[in-house]
């Protein structure tokens, strides 16, 4: 332990070049913890290929076949060296379990009074639900697509309790160093704590990448969040962002985002729930064609269906298609949504049909 521990502390008053080329800016507790032990394999490792490359080369070469020179038996072992070359590294090995293993213990074990966020994912959407019921209906654009955002206070350990809708996806934060795969009928968790206001490094405005600052915070630090694990055709653009604010703005972020919907009339509430429960990854809503038909002047159309019968959209038939997705599949569309039973209210149902309403009749 002491061995590792001086480890540790010395390593982490080293500066290491590659790191700081490799490896995305350190923005939770885990990230040093977890750079140092990786960095430390990665320079073992360097160390050892060039010294075993080196000796195989050199004996290559020096030991090479010669006219003339007699074929040498190779001895078949040599105690004393097996068991240098077995204990030597075996010592290493030791150091990083050790070290992995207090890194993982502390990532594993959720610290008390931790901030709980439900996360729930689905192809190709990622919602956070707030433990007084608030959601975020924040946007951020990233590379031309819209993805929710989230904020989360800094400096304090937030705890997610994760589940999957439909298939595996995975929570992948690269500056926390947070990764965790997500199942259905499940739950996983995972904990960190942002620092991005830690000490001297703290923010004093919005993020400087972000190119519509967000007026209800005042000084944040955006995070992307991508899904790790392969899930179909939308799994590149299953991102997120992460915004990191002070606690002090999330608390009243948190308090006003409990009733999202209050003030709002149902076209309103419908273009909500189209952001926040992934609608928008497949249906557009100006014509352009997606994975599902665009909602753009469907309104009173007659649709055909690879059954052969045909329907008019309406009320009832954008009911069942969100209920039931596979019942009625449009021609030229492939039957992949998943059911959106149980997931939304009467409220929000009526305001999605509302919504594909306002969007007219070509
Ligand atoms: Cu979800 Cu990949």
């Amino acid at each position: 332990m002491h061995m590792t521990n001086f480890l540790t502390s010395t390593l982490a008053q080293m500066s290491d070049p590659m790191r700081d080329v490799w490896l995305p800016e350190q923005s939770s507790t885990f990230a040093p913890i977890q750079d140092r032990l990786f960095m430390f394999v990665f320079w073992t490792s360097v160390v050892f290929f060039v010294l075993l490359m080196g000796a195989m080369f050199y004996f290559v070469f020096k030991y090479r076949r010669r006219p003339g020179v007699p074929q040498m038996r190779s001895p078949s072992h040599n105690t004393p060296l097996e068991i240098t070359w077995t204990v030597l590294p075996m010592f290493l090995l030791v150091v990083m379990f050790v070290w992995g293993f207090k890194g993982y213990i502390y990532m594993l074990v959720q610290p008390a009074g931790s901030e709980q966020i439900v996360v729930a994912a689905q192809q190709w959407n990622w919602e956070f639900a707030y433990d007084n019921g608030a959601r975020s209906i924040k946007l951020a654009n990233v590379a031309d697509k819209e993805v929710p955002v989230f904020p989360v206070p800094a400096g304090r350990p937030i705890k997610l309790l994760m589940s999957s809708r439909d298939v595996i996806h995975s929570f992948f934060v690269p500056t926390f160093r947070t990764k965790m795969d997500i199942f259905p009928n499940r739950y996983t968790t995972i904990w960190f704590e942002a620092t991005d206001f830690d000490g001297e490094n703290a923010p004093s405005g919005p993020d400087p990448n972000d190119p519509n600052p967000d007026p209800e915070f005042p000084r944040y630090r955006d995070h992307y969040l991508f899904c790790a694990e392969y899930c179909g055709e939308g799994h590149s653009q299953m991102a997120a962002v992460v915004r990191v604010v002070p606690e002090s703005d999330y608390l009243v972020w948190k308090e006003n985002a409990a009733d999202i919907y209050k003030d709002k009339s149902p076209v309103q509430i419908g273009e909500l729930v189209r952001t926040m429960k992934g609608c928008a990854t497949c249906h557009t809503v100006d014509g352009s064609p997606g994975t599902g038909p665009t909602w753009l002047g469907i309104w009173g159309e007659t649709h055909q269906f690879t059954n052969g019968s045909s329907a008019v959209v309406d009320e009832n038939y954008i009911r069942e298609s969100i209920l039931d997705p596979g019942a009625k599949i449009r021609n030229g569309f492939p039957n992949q949504m998943v059911s959106y039973q149980g997931q939304l209210s009467e409220e929000e149902m009526n305001g999605l049909i509302a919504y594909i309403q306002s969007l007219g009749h070509e």
